[in-house]
């Protein structure tokens, strides 16, 4: 077996991969700018990306263009900061688009959730952040905004373990909010880092700290903020959760930091415990086992998202992998486990603040983007192992809104086959056929209806198909796992429908789970699955 090298081993060991997570306007890009400022890899803030653009966000449907924006051009970022190596992932914010969250969730070791102080777990981020406990990886919170007007600080803590089933644990506690803020009291080395004004955080700051029993405190804060923060400490020393490493790997207690991202404020203090309480790249589970990428010296990925047409005029597809272990090198040639074949992965990239480079090398724990012909699905491995191995798939949601697609002009077949298909192959909607009528009939299937818009936009727009719509009462999908299902005679309720998705695999539309149950008690030995694996 190939040896391990030292110099890979260290570099994977520098690595951090997070996806940052949060409800539009919480403040995620002004945080994800700040760590960018202090890992110097841009000089100002303001730099990520225009806002000037994204202001003027006046539909749900300019929302998505929005989030799409922030996809498109900033899905990974890299930066240095004290010895590591940070690949920041970005996810949308819209709850609909929860199943993209996921997958992007697949491909990080932990997540940062980012809350508006003033807002708490907001109605269309529920679903979001309930996904990122499903992934089981360590959670972190950043309070924001701590320099407007905040909810109570309890209020908050008991929103999010309500919302979440997490417990929290807060490492700093804020001492008043809006005009009263003065910082933040660390719990641990009992000191409070003092609020500053960063000229709205142009530049990094300076950090000032007073241990709490120092005199100088009363000067700085008046008696009744510190007579509220000791009574605040005592009721949280007593009831909440101790800080436990353990118990914050398994993504079970969520380190709670507060701070003020436009301020610079508690930013770096975030970064520097959030660098420590979280893993570098983990070990990964394939069919052959767990792959360990401080053991495993061969190159291996999986790929987590596939992006079409991001350049319109190219029409390029960027397939983005997740290297689980080993190095990669620019053209290298490696075996697509799914293809069945070798390939090579040509024009690799990673996002630097707002342009996209070129890369020569990666290593485990990075995220890369590839130029993809059409042959990569999501939940594909890739490895440089002789001994062939795949990451375990990545699980289709099972959708929830169905409608029947077809383009207004019939001329317009080939184009609209090709768009749906390609926007099918990225994840983006799933899409079913009816049994018996060739590709007449399309069926397309969303987790979150705000996915429809984003399938007619792209198909107007990027392939200059007009489609209708006709949406479907149908709110419950199930894949038939039996092997030789004979659809023919499958019997099953009058309003069920029998569908194939784009691998071919059958499965049944329902209106309501009593027709479920129905089809089951009337076809000994069906197995019906929610998800298409
Ligand atoms: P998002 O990516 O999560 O959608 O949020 P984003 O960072 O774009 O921030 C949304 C708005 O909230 C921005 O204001 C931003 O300046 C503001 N903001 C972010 N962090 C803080 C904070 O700590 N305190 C305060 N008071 N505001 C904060 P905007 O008016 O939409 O844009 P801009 O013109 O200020 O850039």
């Amino acid at each position: 077996m190939p040896q391990m090298n030292n110099e890979i081993k260290n570099e994977i060991k520098k690595r951090r991969t997070f996806a940052i997570i949060s409800h539009p306007d919480a403040g995620k890009t002004t945080l994800t700018e700040k760590f960018l400022l202090y890992g110097g890899a841009i000089n100002s803030a303001g730099s990520v990306k225009g806002k000037a653009t994204s202001k003027h966000a006046v539909s749900d449907w300019m929302e998505i263009e929005k989030e799409r924006g922030i996809s498109v051009t900033s899905s990974v970022l890299q930066f240095n900061y004290d010895g590591y190596c940070i690949n920041i992932l970005d996810t949308p914010g819209h709850q609909d688009f929860s199943e993209d969250t996921y997958r992007t969730l697949m491909a990080a070791d932990s997540a940062v959730m980012v809350i508006d102080a003033s807002k708490g777990v907001e109605a269309q981020t529920r679903k979001l952040f309930k996904v990122c406990t499903m992934r089981h990886i360590p959670i972190f919170t950043f309070i924001n905004k701590m320099d407007r007007e905040a909810m109570d600080t309890f209020e908050l803590l008991d929103d999010i373990e309500q919302e979440l089933g997490i417990a929290t644990c807060p490492v700093n506690w804020p001492i008043g909010s809006g005009k009263n803020f003065k910082g933040v009291y660390d719990r641990a080395e009992k000191e409070v880092e003092l609020f500053s004004d960063t000229k709205k955080g142009t530049t990094q700051g300076e950090v000032r700290k007073v241990k709490f029993n120092d005199p100088e405190i009363a000067w700085l804060i008046e008696d009744s903020q510190r007579v509220q923060l000791e009574e605040e400490m005592e009721l949280q020393d007593g009831a909440g959760a101790e800080f436990d490493q353990e118990l914050v790997s398994r993504g079970e207690l969520s380190p709670v930091f507060f701070g003020s991202a436009l301020t610079n404020f508690g930013v770096e203090t975030f970064l520097q415990h959030f660098l420590k309480m979280t893993s570098p790249p983990l070990p990964r589970i394939a069919d052959k086992g767990e792959i360990d990428p401080m053991e495993e010296p061969d190159f291996s990925a999986f790929v987590f998202k596939i992006q079409g047409n991001m350049n319109k005029a190219h029409r390029d597809r960027i397939a983005f992998m997740r290297i689980c272990s080993g190095e990669f090198e620019a053209g290298m040639e490696v075996y697509h486990m799914q293809g069945g074949r070798k390939v090579r992965l040509s024009q690799p990239q990673q996002m630097m603040a707002s342009e996209r480079k070129m890369i020569d090398k990666a290593y485990g724990g990075d995220i890369i983007g590839v130029f993809d012909p059409g042959i990569f699905s999501i939940g594909d491995t890739l490895t440089t192992s002789a001994e062939r191995y795949a990451y375990e798939g990545i699980p289709t949601f099972a959708p929830e809104h169905f409608a029947r697609v077809r383009q207004v002009d019939t001329m317009k077949r080939k184009q609209f086959i090709k768009g749906i298909s390609q926007i099918a192959q990225e994840g983006a909607i799933q899409i079913f056929q009816e049994y018996n009528t060739g590709m007449e009939e399309i069926i397309v299937g969303v987790v979150g209806v705000l996915q429809f818009d984003v399938l007619k936009y792209r198909l107007e727009n990027e392939y200059n198909v007009e489609i209708r719509m006709d949406s479907l009462p149908y709110e419950f999908i199930r894949w038939i796992e039996n092997e030789d299902i004979d659809m023919a005679k499958l019997a099953g309720t009058s309003d069920m429908k029998k569908v194939k998705d784009l691998r071919g695999r059958p499965l049944l539309l329902f209106v309501n789970e009593w027709s479920i149950r129905m089809t089951q008690e009337r076809n000994e030995g069906l197995a019906l699955s929610e998800f298409g694996r």
